[in-house]
């Protein structure tokens, strides 16, 4: 018996050498290099005024739920980021912290805190790349994607996201879309290493959830010298009338990446007010995107100076508020 146990774990060893040099192909990042494996990821809340009605008597400042479900699911904790934090504040946060997630939102850039925390945030990562080669990864979705690409274009953000010279309307409200991949793809960091199955539900099933009234348009990218520059688009996808605009983009040095959609909605997001697909091929997808993200942020060498300050900075100190029957969000942490 034993000895029949002992053959068959002979057996078994080269397969799992397969799998390991398999690994090294895939998204996760070199084991080598890895710092941490007890990532803290912050993510920027927003002002309550000036956006849904009901949203203030909740509280001053909020952001969805799904980011912090987003990021627990690929095994970080999540710390938020006020907007009202000043700058001091902000880099204190950013010497803390493995990462930042720049969510949705509908505040308007030229008046929301969330412009210049977000700046200070993406100047800090990339100068802390530039000077010590240190990674510390941006994701922005949705309203993140345009405050990182109006700072990046060197726009005059005194008309928010609603200059329309940089991002054009664009149909493209509640809708699932099929992402397009452009040829050089395979060259992304985002999807290069994608496993093969995920590039075929992201590409063949409409799971992208897109809820917004404004793109970069393709011309505009290929106009501006200092976007086209700084970032390689990842996907693109057309509008219900056919406008193409980018849908997904990453730096081209630096571990930043800006997507128009929002992948984790299918894992986290049930309201039947909104045309998320929740099959089996977009949880997967969308999970890809969490587990890629949170792989970055175990590169990252900052920390909390203590695990007290750790503990009071993180979200379990607070407590998320059901809003689903109010707008099309489940759960909101509001301060
Ligand atoms: C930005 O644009 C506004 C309105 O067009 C103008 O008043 C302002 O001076 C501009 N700011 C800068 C820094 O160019
Ligand atoms: C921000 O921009 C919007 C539209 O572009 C404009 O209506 C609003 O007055 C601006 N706010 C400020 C404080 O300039
Ligand atoms: C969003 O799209 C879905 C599916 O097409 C539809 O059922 C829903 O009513 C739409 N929501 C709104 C607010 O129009
Ligand atoms: C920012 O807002 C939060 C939550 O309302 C509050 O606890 C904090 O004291 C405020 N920070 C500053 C610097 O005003």
């Amino acid at each position: 018996m034993f000895l029949c146990y002992l053959m068959s774990a002979c057996f078994i060893l080269p397969s799992i050498l397969q799998i390991s040099e398999a690994e090294h192909q895939s998204f996760l990042v070199d084991k080598t290099q890895i710092i941490t494996n007890r990532p803290v990821i912050g993510i920027v809340t927003q002002e309550t005024s000036g956006s849904r009605a009901p949203f203030p008597s909740f509280g001053s400042q909020y952001f969805s739920a799904v980011y912090v479900k987003f990021v627990e699911s690929a095994g970080a904790r999540a710390a938020p980021i006020f907007v009202n934090s000043s700058m001091e504040e902000v880099e204190r946060m950013f010497h803390s912290l493995n990462g930042v997630i720049l969510p949705g939102g509908h505040v308007m850039l030229n008046e929301s805190g969330y412009t210049p925390v977000g700046k200070k945030l993406l100047e800090l990562a990339i100068k802390a790349y530039d000077v010590k080669g240190e990674v510390f990864p941006i994701w922005g979705e949705c309203l993140g994607l345009e405050l990182v690409a109006m700072i990046i274009s060197g726009r005059n953000l005194s008309l928010g996201q609603y200059d329309q010279s940089f991002l054009s309307l664009t149909d493209t409200w509640n809708i699932s879309l099929k992402l397009d991949l452009p040829s050089d793809y395979k060259s992304t960091k985002l999807l290069g290493p994608a496993p093969d199955h995920i590039i075929s539900y992201l590409t063949k099933e409409d799971v992208n959830y897109n809820n917004h009234h404004r793109g970069i348009t393709l011309e505009t990218f290929q106009k501006d010298e200092k976007l086209k520059e700084f970032f390689q688009i990842v996907s693109t996808n057309k509008d219900r009338k056919g406008k193409t605009f980018i849908s997904s983009m990453e730096a081209r040095k630096y571990p930043i990446y800006v997507l128009q959609w929002h992948p984790a909605k299918p894992q986290f997001e049930w309201s039947e007010k909104q045309a998320i697909k929740h099959t089996q091929e977009a949880i997967l997808a969308g999970q890809y995107f969490a587990d890629f993200f949170v792989s970055q942020a175990r590169l990252s060498s900052h920390r909390f100076p203590s695990r007290k300050e750790e503990k009071a900075a993180l979200i379990y100190n607070n407590h998320p508020t059901y809003t689903g029957d109010i707008i099309p969000m489940l759960q909101c942490y509001f301060w």
